[in-house]
This record gives structure tokens, C-alpha cells and sequence, in this order.
């Protein structure tokens, strides 16, 4: 009887501290949260659980684009769970991957390229595996350096005089520069893995067409489709819009495209092994993969993040350069008089004429 009077004694006490330490602590984590937020760049106000993922949805380019308007070239984004920062100008860019490099080198990875083969991936690597080091050092030393660059430059000239061959052969009628950049661009890295090319430049635009040329555009569109999962990572199994399963099967296709080539590169230097080429025979980056003791699944997983990387990326620079040089009467002008000095009237260009044009 005596413990029921206590406790009620005590229970009106014991409910007011209970709501004064609830109210300190909301006011600390509200307080944590405005300094945290102060060291965010501006941006819109976020809805609880959504963030602004439905603005987003419209068109992310759109969207990022009306912010940088309204907040300047830095500014704080929500979508879903995570938090964005969006630079959208050259200094923003600069500041971001010079100043900060370490911070960004941590890639985000989407989730609809997370298929399992991210062990053998470059571009969409979650870790800094071994595996990731070598593929950085055997690109880097292969392709991108100065002498990698030089070594393959004959195949870029041939494929460049076959483009200029077509716009000849086009002249008064209309080209899709974009969809003519984007075979050239192919078949160059083409002939640099495989020695092969892969699209007729005559083909036209089939951007649903099967084979290389389609599957290329699917892991574009793909990748740059917003992902539920990526803003809710719970949902990642679920793939509540099929983008990941999409991706494995367009990643499939461009498989298959190269899958023979492999097959019969291996026959040939396993016929061949023991008899000494005496370094005379031109080696192809497949070659070198296969060198390195590469399994067909390694070989698959760089070789389509070469071209789904390298494809789209130049034909759009190069499609949007010339749509603002068609804009700018003087500096195409400049361009023009340039290229008659370096060049003449030579339609063949030399990659070390290019070099020398400063404009
Ligand atoms: C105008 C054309 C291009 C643009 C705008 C572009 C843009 C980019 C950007 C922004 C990155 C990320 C850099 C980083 O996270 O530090 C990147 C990485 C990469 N790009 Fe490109 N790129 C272009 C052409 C190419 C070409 C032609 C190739 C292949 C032949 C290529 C292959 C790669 C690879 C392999 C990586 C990952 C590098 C690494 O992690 O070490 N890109 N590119």
C-alpha cells in the first residue's frame, strides 16, 4: 500500500524529467543539425523521406540545372536517404576534383551497375581492390599515357579519314553528328581492344538496333536513369524498376559482340606459344588483357566500361561543341582559319598538325 502512495508520489516528477531531457535532447540534435547544415552549401528545402527525389524524376539535368540558377554553383541536394552536393561550373568542378580530390575519389557507384562483376570493374569499383590498382596502372601505362596515346595514333587518323570519306560522300545532305562521332569513337576503341571495327559509319542511327551499337546506348540510358535504389538503398534487391537486371542483360550483348574474338585471340596464342615473333607481331589491348593472365570475365568488365565511357562522352562533347561554335560566328571563324593554315587543302589529318593548333 505504502509502495502504490510512493510510486504516485513519484510519478509526476518522474514524467516532467522524463519531458525535460526530451525536449533538451531535441533541441541539441536540432541545434547539431542547423551547425551541420551550415557547413552545406544553400539549397531547396527537403521533404521528410522523399527529399527532393520527385523534382528529380522530371529530369535530373533540368532539376540541377533551375538550382545552380537559384542557389548558385555549389549547393546541398536530398534524394531519398543521401545527401548531394552539386557543383555546376568549371570552378565548382576544378575546386571539387583538384582541392578535394581525396573526398570525391570514393566514387558513388549506381546501383543498377552493382551486378557482382564490380570486383573486375574500373569505373564502378566499390573498393580499391588490388585488382582495381592494376587495372588503373595497365590502363594508364596502355592507353592514356603520352607514348600509349602516340602508338595509337595511326588508328585513330585511319579512322578519322574514313569519317571525312563519309562526309564527302554525305556533302548537302543532312548527318547526324552526334550518331556519325559516336561509330567513330567506336570503332577506334574497336580497333585499339580488338583491331576490329565494329559499326558501319553507312549504318545510319539505329539507336534501338541490337548488337554493340544498341547495347551501348541502353547501359547509357541505363546509368543515367534516377534509381529508386539509389536513393533508398533497402530497395536494392528488389529493383523496384528492373534497372539492374536491364543493365546485366544490354552488359550481355556487348559480350557477346567481342565473345568470338576472345575465343579465337586465346586459340591463336595457345597454337602459337614457344614460337618466338620476334616482338614483330602488332599486339591489340585484347593481347595485353590476355597477357596479364585476364579471364574472359575481366577481359568482358574493362573492355564495356572502356567503351561505355569513352563512346557517348566524346560524341556529346563533341555534338555540343559544335552546336556552340554555330552559335559563335568569330570563333568558328578563328577555327576554320586555323585549320586552313595547319592543314592546307589536305583533307588526310595528322594527329601532330592537330597538336600545333592553338586556337
Ligand atoms: C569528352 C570525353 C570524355 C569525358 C567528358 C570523360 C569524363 C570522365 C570523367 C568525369 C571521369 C571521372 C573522373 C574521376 O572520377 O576522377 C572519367 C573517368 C574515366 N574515363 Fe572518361 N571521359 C571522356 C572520354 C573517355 C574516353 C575516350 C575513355 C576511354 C577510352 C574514357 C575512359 C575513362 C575511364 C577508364 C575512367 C576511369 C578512370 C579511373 O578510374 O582511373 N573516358 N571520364
Amino acid at each position: 500500500m505504502e509502495e502504490t502512495i510512493l510510486l504516485l508520489l513519484l510519478l509526476p516528477p518522474l514524467l516532467a524529467l522524463i519531458i525535460v531531457v526530451g525536449i533538451i535532447i531535441k533541441a541539441a540534435a536540432a541545434a547539431a543539425a542547423r551547425t551541420h547544415r551550415q557547413n552545406l552549401p544553400p539549397g531547396p528545402y527537403s521533404w521528410p523521406i522523399i527529399g527532393n527525389v520527385p523534382h528529380m524524376l522530371k529530369g535530373p539535368h533540368i532539376y540541377l540545372t533551375q538550382l545552380a540558377r537559384s542557389y548558385g554553383p555549389l549547393c546541398s541536394v536530398k534524394l531519398g536517404t543521401h545527401l548531394f552536393v552539386v557543383g555546376s561550373s568549371p570552378m565548382a568542378a576544378t575546386e571539387i576534383m583538384r582541392a578535394h580530390d581525396r573526398l570525391p575519389t570514393y566514387r558513388w557507384v549506381p546501383k543498377a551497375g552493382q551486378d557482382g562483376l564490380q570486383q573486375y570493374s574500373l569505373i564502378w569499383a566499390t573498393e580499391c581492390t588490388h585488382h582495381w590498382k592494376l587495372l588503373r596502372s595497365l590502363c594508364r601505362t596502355e592507353l592514356f599515357s603520352a607514348k600509349g596515346l602516340e602508338s595509337q595514333s595511326c588508328l585513330r587518323e585511319k579512322n578519322v579519314d574514313s569519317m571525312v570519306g563519309f562526309l564527302k560522300r554525305k556533302q548537302g545532305s543532312l548527318v547526324n553528328v552526334r550518331e556519325m562521332v559516336f561509330a567513330v569513337t567506336v570503332n577506334i576503341l574497336g580497333n585499339i581492344c580488338f583491331s576490329k571495327d565494329f559499326i558501319e559509319l553507312e549504318s545510319g542511327e539505329k539507336e534501338t538496333s541490337r548488337g554493340l551499337r544498341g547495347a551501348l546506348y541502353r547501359l547509357m540510358k541505363l546509368g543515367t536513369t534516377p534509381n529508386i535504389a539509389d536513393f533508398y538503398p533497402k530497395f536494392e534487391g528488389l529493383d523496384p524498376q528492373g534497372l539492374k537486371k536491364k543493365t546485366s542483360e544490354a552488359m550481355d550483348e556487348a559480350f557477346d559482340v567481342w565473345a568470338d574474338i576472345i575465343k579465337e585471340r586465346r586459340n591463336i596464342r595457345e597454337a602459337q606459344k614457344g614460337i618466338d615473333s620476334a616482338g614483330g607481331d602488332q599486339q591489340d589491348f585484347l593481347d595485353t588483357m590476355i597477357g596479364c593472365g585476364f579471364s574472359d570475365l575481366q577481359i568482358n568488365q574493362l573492355t564495356v566500361e572502356l567503351f561505355s565511357g569513352g563512346t557517348h562522352s566524346t560524341a556529346s562533347t563533341i555534338e555540343w561543341a559544335l552546336a556552340e561554335l554555330l552559335k559563335n560566328k568569330d570563333a568558328m571563324f578563328a577555327i576554320r582559319e586555323e585549320l586552313v593554315k595547319e592543314l592546307g587543302s589536305t583533307t588526310c589529318i595528322k594527329e601532330s598538325q592537330t597538336s600545333k593548333s592553338v586556337y
